[in-house]
């Protein structure tokens, strides 16, 4: 028997919950040490059979409770480490993060935002799902329009009363329909087109342009576009032409080029003899302020449309506009800009 007191006190000094199940197998197994002495019974005297035997099973309870309490001991105790071990701290900083940039897009929309911030424009926001109603007919598009065409337009229903915005100027109507005049606002966002090619992709951004109040003319709208080009360039001097265009929506309507001109491969602007669009814009038409319950004999104004993409490419020198919209980790890293450097007009827009 002394074998049992072997295991006892290997039972005592066992250190870890692993080490209780070996020895439990050392017993108990097979060809443990208690089948072992089971089977010597078979061959001692009749008369001491039934003493030994139940020695066996009392010294079996005993180890079981033993090991048993060893095992729970020792499991508890490596749980409790363990536990200890995987906390997170989570006010350790951490050590393997990378900065992030400001896509170009956004940081464009900072800088236009800050810029007609700074002459009384506030920021308005609408859905990029419309109705048909606020992207067309309320803004006075005819219903034959090649704008509505089915190869331009995302309709979602198949009864074309919802769509995704072709553009911004929806946020012109529901602007003024929740309002009362005077009304200065931006709205940026994304619209969308069936389009895809260097200069265009389904998906794109504009900012739209609101003035509406009692005597503003033409001569404003080309004051605050003059203004706006200039302070988004960050130029002095800019080149720049309004030519006579159409838009359902405004009359008189004109589209803004500016002058510039290629060097060492790389666009100047403000020189030079080339012109490209950037913007439209004109005078809003009385059947759109009709639409959003504006008296037009007392209020009138002007409202623009510009390509945000575009305005960027422009700035930064980004020459294809799908490179914009592919989630390049590298590209990014390359034209984003720093997150902490909010764009302001007395600091400086993108230095
Ligand atoms: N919505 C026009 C477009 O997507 C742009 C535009 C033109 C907006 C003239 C205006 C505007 O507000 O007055 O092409």
């Amino acid at each position: 028997m002394s074998d049992f007191e072997k295991f006892k006190d290997k039972l005592i000094k066992a250190k870890s919950s692993q080490e209780v199940e070996t020895i439990r197998a050392e017993i108990f197994g097979k060809n443990g040490l208690i089948n072992l002495e089971f089977k010597k019974i078979g061959s001692l005297p009749q008369e001491d059979r039934k003493k030994v035997s139940s020695e066996i099973n009392n010294i079996k309870q005993e180890l079981t409770k033993l090991i048993n309490e060893a095992a729970a001991k020792l499991l508890d105790s490596e749980i409790n480490k363990q536990v200890e071990r995987e906390i997170d701290d989570v006010t350790l900083p951490e050590k393997d993060f990378k900065i992030g940039k400001i896509h170009p897009v956004s940081q464009v929309i900072d800088e236009i935002s800050s810029i007609f911030s700074e002459i009384g424009f506030s920021v308005e926001e609408g859905p990029d799902i419309e109705t048909e109603y606020y992207n067309f007919t309320a803004l006075n598009t005819p219903e034959n329009h090649p704008a509505k065409d089915m190869h331009d337009t995302f309709y979602i229903e198949e009864n074309m009363k919802t769509l995704l915005r072709t553009h911004t100027s929806p946020v012109q109507v529901r602007t003024m329909l929740k309002g009362k005049p005077p009304f200065k606002i931006i709205a940026p966002g994304r619209t969308y087109r069936s389009d895809s090619d260097q200069t265009h992709t389904p998906m794109f951004h504009q900012l739209e342009g609101l003035h509406i109040d009692k005597n503003i003319t033409m001569g404003h709208l080309k004051g605050c576009l003059n203004y706006f080009v200039k302070e988004f360039f960050e130029v002095d001097k800019i080149k720049m032409r309004f030519r006579p265009s159409h838009f359902p929506f405004t009359e008189p309507s004109a589209e803004v080029d500016i002058g510039y001109r290629i060097e060492n491969n790389k666009i100047v602007i403000g020189e030079g003899d080339k012109w490209l669009e950037i913007l439209g814009c004109g005078m809003v038409h009385p059947n759109v302020l009709k639409n959003s319950k504006i008296d037009s004999n007392k209020y009138q104004g002007f409202a623009f449309g510009i390509g945000i993409d575009r305005l960027a490419m422009l700035k930064y020198g980004i020459n294809d506009l799908r490179s914009f919209f592919e989630c390049d980790y590298r590209w990014l890293n390359y034209y984003g800009f720093d997150p902490l450097d909010v764009p302001t007009n007395y600091r400086g827009l993108s230095k």
